[in-house]
């Protein structure tokens, strides 16, 4: 077991260290300074490279945007309060006139209340959110052992958050159509239930939870709703508003108490940006510390961070004035009409192929019975593309981003995709590169290897390349 998970980590290493032959490995600082202008070359090289791949089209979500004058702009911004520490509003005030309109803004496209924070991303702000509800528990109705109701499709960063706080999380299963089965939910609710959560879309399939149903449920046992709209938070709205049918999912929908909604993915700002929005100012407060009694002074801070850097605050505000209501609509239009391009395509002409629920942004679709998944990844890799795979059921997705838009792109994925199927029916039965990982879990002792295997990939993530020459 051991060497199997040995062996799985050597293979996942050899690409995490690209560089080790073209640049210097630095262990330490450089005696001397180094020249800006060789620094900015090298990176310069690094970031292309990598860029070349996204910029293709042939990748799945990671990118959102795609357009280089954009981020160049964005650049721009970020450049003027990159230093500027936004936790001192008295040297800063601009901070707060982009906080206060990135929250307003985001909160006029989901029809809430104008209440809500930024925070560094998703993860952030799911996290935050369930603290938020853990202390509104404990401190209105004395919840001294927290749960948190959601489907098993939730994103994981709250499975993380939950562990790092103390609190249970109860997985309720999906129904045939892959949402949250509301029922099932139900049953999993008790006097210790700090929230329910659904997702508009979730990350795995890119379905909308049945929310209105959620938020009924939670009225009527009197406990919050947290809705996931990470990933589909500023992008359903252009969608609806094209006429495409998304169900309620915001704060239209009386119960849905807070909403998470990235900037840096379908916001198109630069990294490191999400809103978290609540209906009330009640809720809000349990994120809020302030300690009068410090010998470093008063302290007061909204969230997780301390400082920040004000760059991107400025930058995620100026994405959206930059790109306005037309420009989010015509990207909107764009990636919906790849996506359902994509997602007929892969009905109308490769039966092998299972479309997962009914998505709209993003296609998951899994294998027939005598198909493995994996060897048609294998496949579509070695021909640049790059999906992200799913387990529990097996599966791949592709979340349809601005780069996916361009003209034939959809066209090429499906050419590519009959191919790859084809590749997978003749290599059926032998072990597929890009399942060797996923192969192993599913039994205590495979996800323990597999655990092993992750834990090491972290490590070596934190590390210089073992093999790099000695500086
Ligand atoms: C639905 C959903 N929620 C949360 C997240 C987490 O966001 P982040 O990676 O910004 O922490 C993601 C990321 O893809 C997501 O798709």
């Amino acid at each position: 077991m051991r060497q199997v998970a040995d062996d799985g980590l050597s293979q996942i290493l050899g690409d995490l260290y690209p560089y080790t032959k073209t640049t210097q490995t630095y262990r330490r600082v450089p005696e001397e300074p180094v020249d800006r202008a060789a620094i900015l070359s090298e990176i310069a090289g690094m970031a292309h490279a990598e860029d070349d791949r996204g910029d293709k089209g042939t990748v799945s979500g990671s990118l959102y945007c795609g357009d280089h004058d954009h981020y160049r702009f964005l650049g721009e911004v970020f450049s003027l309060f990159s230093h500027a520490n936004v936790l001192q509003r008295d040297m800063y005030p601009s901070a707060t006139k982009f906080e206060g309109e990135i929250v307003a803004m985001t909160s006029d496209l989901l029809h809430g209340t104008g209440v809500g924070v930024v925070t560094s991303g998703g993860s952030e702000s799911l996290i935050t959110s369930l603290y938020s509800y853990r202390e509104y528990a404990r401190k209105t109705r004395g919840v001294a052992r927290p749960n948190v109701v959601m489907p098993v499709t939730a994103h994981v960063a709250l499975d993380k958050g939950a562990h790092w706080m103390g609190i249970e999380v109860r997985h309720a299963p999906l129904t045939d159509a892959y949402v949250a089965d509301v029922a099932a939910m139900e049953g999993l609710i008790d006097d210790q239930t700090i929230a329910l959560v659904g997702s508009a879309a979730n990350y795995a399939h890119g379905l909308i939870d049945p929310i209105e149903e959620i938020a009924a449920l939670a009225r009527s046992r009197g406990i919050g709703l947290h809705v996931d709209g990470c990933l589909g938070g500023w992008l359903l709205p252009w969608v609806e508003r094209l006429g495409y049918d998304v169900p309620l999912w915001d704060f239209r929908v009386p119960g849905v108490t807070s909403i998470s909604a990235d900037t840096h993915k379908y916001g198109y700002a630069l990294k490191g940006s999400s809103v978290l929005l609540y209906r009330d100012k009640d809720l809000r407060k349990g994120q809020y510390f302030a300690y009068p009694d410090w010998p470093g002074g008063l302290y007061v801070s909204p969230g997780f961070a301390g400082s920040r850097s004000g760059g991107i605050i400025a930058s995620t505000w100026a994405a959206m004035l930059a790109t306005g209501e037309s420009g989010y609509l015509a990207a909107a239009d764009g990636i919906m009409r790849t996506a359902v391009t994509i997602r007929d395509g892969i009905r109308a002409s490769i039966p092998e192929l299972e479309v997962i629920g009914d998505p709209t942004f993003l296609v998951a679709f899994k294998a027939a019975d005598d198909l493995d998944i994996y060897l048609v990844n294998d496949a579509l890799m070695a021909q640049g593309w790059r999906m992200n795979p799913l387990q529990l059921p097996p599966g791949l997705h592709f979340c349809i981003t601005r780069p996916n838009t361009a003209p034939g792109v959809a066209e090429a994925f499906l050419e590519t995709l009959r191919g790859a199927v084809g590749y997978a029916r003749q290599h059926y039965g032998e072990p597929a590169q890009s399942g060797a990982v996923y192969g192993f879990s599913g039994t205590p002792q495979g996800n323990a290897m597999v655990k092993a295997v992750m834990v090491g990939l972290l490590d070596a993530m934190h590390e210089v390349a073992p093999d790099a020459p000695a500086s």
